[in-house]
């Protein structure tokens, strides 16, 4: 299976890169491409459709790249921040914000420079752009609302925050999308 889903850099360019879903569990060079990509199942059409949870390995992400997955055929990024970029966002006094959330909410304690979000904007769904806009997030292209590295919106129409997948880590390496507190998600 392969897909060609938009992801960006931290230089804000948008580049695509390849998704594969291996029966490895093996990363995934994109080449030329260079945005490597790991999705650790290779799940026929009754798991997908079923929504098994997914394991993603993070080692090949680097500081500063969004990717993009799928789950229940719903896209989701996954961020690795930088440690500035995380003291920024914990810095963000909640009553600056649209839906007030502080950043801690939005991470597993302990692994604060991985950011996991649904990647559809609140708004209408249009997939916003990665390091883009004022607040260095997201810029959604569709009518212009802007999320901070949080993925909390900051200038609307989007009316919330980009919501938050179940999901666990296994390793400080290694996540499972689709499951909290050991159990899978129903
Ligand atoms: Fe993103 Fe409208 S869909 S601002």
């Amino acid at each position: 299976m392969a897909n060609t889903p938009p992801t960006s850099g931290p230089d804000g360019s948008r580049r695509d890169f390849l998704f594969l879903a291996t029966g490895s569990g093996l990363a995934v060079g994109a080449g030329a491409l260079a945005w490597p990509f790991v999705a650790s199942m290779a799940p026929d059409a009754e798991v997908i459709a079923a929504g098994a949870p997914l394991e993603v390995d993070l080692t090949p992400i680097q500081e500063g790249q969004i990717v993009n997955v799928f789950w229940r055929g719903k896209l989701i990024f996954i961020r690795s921040r930088s440690e500035t970029e995380v003291k920024e966002a914990e810095a963000v006094k909640l009553s600056e914000l649209m839906d007030p959330q502080a950043d801690s909410a939005r991470v597993k304690e302990g692994h604060a420079k991985w950011l996991v979000v649904y990647g559809n904007c609140t708004h209408l769904g249009c997939v916003p752009i990665g390091h883009q806009g004022q607040y260095e997030g997201w810029s959604c292209p569709c009518h212009g609302s802007l999320y901070d590295t949080s993925g909390r919106v900051r200038r609307g129409p989007a009316p919330t925050n980009l919501p938050i997948p179940p999901y666990a880590f296994l390793t400080d390496t290694k996540i499972r999308i689709g499951e909290e507190g050991g159990k899978a998600v129903a």
